[in-house]
């Protein structure tokens, strides 16, 4: 599957992914850890014919990044794995050695998703979501499965080096 970085044109489909998706209310609008980013100014990565995104930020240190969104259009299809697969390796070309994420207490699917490839929940915020719904209303009461949205669970990657990288000694 080919993944590439998002281009201008990609503008009007991203915006429409963030609002459908991710409540972004036409300003691309996403909260994590309390903090606000207009997604649409990150750097993105788009699986195929406009398939599946993932936005991400690289951190402040530039040893670790956080992926602020991940979507396929047509799940179970392969798109997202292709899409942390394709982050990972250019993070890793680029130093950096940790992939955080948050996601919410609904998300069962995405749980399950992350874990089976390699992340590790590494901190659990009760009431993080309604917290943020204060300063974004759009953010629904009910999520998957029925579930209500009220909680962030933050997991975490680390990215190894690869053998031929490290000189041939493996990390
Ligand atoms: C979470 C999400 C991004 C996963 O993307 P996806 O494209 O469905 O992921 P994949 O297809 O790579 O993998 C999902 C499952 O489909 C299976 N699968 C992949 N290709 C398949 C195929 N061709 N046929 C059948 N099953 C397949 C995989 O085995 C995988 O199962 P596993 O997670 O138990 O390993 C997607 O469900 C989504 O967009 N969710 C809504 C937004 C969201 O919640 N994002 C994450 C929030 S942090």
């Amino acid at each position: 599957m080919q993944i590439r970085e998002k281009e201008p044109a990609d503008e009007a489909w991203i915006s429409s992914v963030l609002d459908e998706n991710w409540a972004a209310n036409g300003a691309g609008i996403i909260i994590v850890h309390g903090e606000s980013f207009d997604a649409r100014t990150l750097p993105a990565l788009i699986a195929g014919e406009k398939g599946g995104l993932a936005i991400y930020k690289i951190g402040p240190d530039r040893i670790s990044a956080e992926l602020i969104t991940l979507d396929a259009v047509t799940p179970h299809q392969g798109i997202g794995g292709a899409l942390i697969d394709a982050l990972v390796a250019r993070l890793r070309q680029q130093g950096i050695h940790l992939l955080r994420l948050a996601t919410t207490n609904d998300n069962l699917d995405a749980l399950r998703f992350y874990q089976r490839r390699g992340f590790r929940i590494v901190a659990v915020r009760p009431g993080a979501v309604d917290e943020s719904r204060k300063i974004k209303p759009t953010i629904p009461a009910l999520g998957e499965y029925g579930i209500p949205i009220r909680d962030e669970i933050d997991l975490e990657l680390q990215i190894e080096r690869r053998s031929q990288e490290s000189g041939g000694a493996g990390v």
